[in-house]
């Protein structure tokens, strides 16, 4: 049995729909077994800065259906140093928080174990990204909110490519990871989706334009993935432009409106699941573990593995879109 008694949460990286559903979560059942629990604000850097409040349950009241995070979040450079993370150690001491409760991506995951280790200091992390990239959990919080969101704009985007017997590249974020582009391209229809798993292997648009896609089509809508190795929607754009120049081409780019909007029941179920498992994990004496959700069972993704680990896209979804978009 552990000797936590009061818990720090905090939110950090770009912030993803449901990550409010996390911070009530990890409140009310920390409460409920009998933690003091702190809110931090604007993640690693509010930490350093000292920016805590103690919360009641009617901190998180009314906020499961909003999204970005009433923590606030930020990227901290600071918390990267050795100095950074002694003095955010200092502030956690002073107030007396003995763990913390981590909600973000890579990156944050990622200074959490450094910070676990250095410091002996109990975290447990919850993936917040709408990117799907942390290894060993089925979704991160944020995913499918995201999803439906493109599916939304391409619904729209449709409308005016058909018009116009257009080809249209829409770039969708994931950073380093297809999973947005592909599974929002098979939920909405689109010809294609480019994505950075496999454009190391084969030349995607090269592909594309030889099945011949616009045959059968009055118009197309190919997702690309905003990484470099995909050369993004305006580097494909381009392409097309010099190599393909029948094709009236063009792009639009998704950008930050797709970390917008209130969570998907989905994101909500999962957010409140993984929050109360935080609590369950740090009662369990776990440390360094990410919270995870694999074939619907919560699981401890040590943080070695969350963050390493390079979560692999499902061959099977690009057949099926490949196969369903004749
Ligand atoms: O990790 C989430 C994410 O939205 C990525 O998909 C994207 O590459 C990045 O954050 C954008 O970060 P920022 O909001 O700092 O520009």
């Amino acid at each position: 049995m552990s000797d936590i008694k009061s818990i720090g949460i905090l939110t950090s990286g770009g912030d993803a729909p449901g990550m409010n559903a996390a911070i009530r979560a990890v409140t009310r059942a920390a409460i409920f077994s009998g933690f003091k629990v702190y809110g931090i604000y604007r993640g690693y850097r509010g930490l350093i800065a000292d920016e805590i409040e103690e919360f009641s349950t009617q901190n998180v009241s009314n906020i499961i259906q909003r999204g970005g995070t009433i923590l606030k979040t930020a990227r901290c450079k600071e918390f990267q140093t050795a100095e950074g993370r002694q003095c955010a150690y200092d502030v956690l001491r002073r107030h007396g928080i003995d763990a913390l409760v981590v909600i973000g991506g890579d990156g944050s995951l990622t200074g959490a174990r450094i910070f676990g280790n250095e410091f002996s200091f109990p975290i447990v992390g919850l993936p917040g990204t709408i990117d799907n990239d942390l290894y060993g959990t089925d979704s991160t919080i944020g995913y499918d909110t995201a999803l439906n969101t493109i599916m939304e704009c391409v619904d729209k985007i449709r409308d005016t490519a058909t018009s116009h017997e257009r080809l249209f590249f829409i770039e969708v974020m994931g950073r380093d990871a297809g999973f947005l582009a592909l599974n929002g391209a098979i939920a909405s229809g689109a010809e294609a989706a480019i994505i950075p798993e496999i454009s190391t292997q084969v030349d995607q648009l090269a592909d594309l334009i030889k099945s011949g896609f616009r045959k059968s089509k009055n118009s197309s809508i190919v997702l690309v993935a905003e990484s470099p190795i995909t050369g993004g929607a305006i580097g494909l754009s381009e392409r097309v432009k010099n190599e393909y120049p029948d094709y009236d081409v063009r792009v639009t780019i998704l950008g930050h409106l797709q970390r917008g909007g209130s969570p998907t029941a989905f994101d909500r179920i999962i957010a409140s699941r993984m929050g109360a498992a935080a609590v369950d994990a740090l009662l369990d004496d776990q440390r360094n573990v990410m919270i995870g959700i694999k074939n619907d069972e919560i699981v401890y993704v040590p943080f070695t593995k969350a963050i390493k680990n390079e979560k692999p896209i499902n061959h099977d979804l690009l057949a099926t879109l490949r196969r369903l978009s004749i």
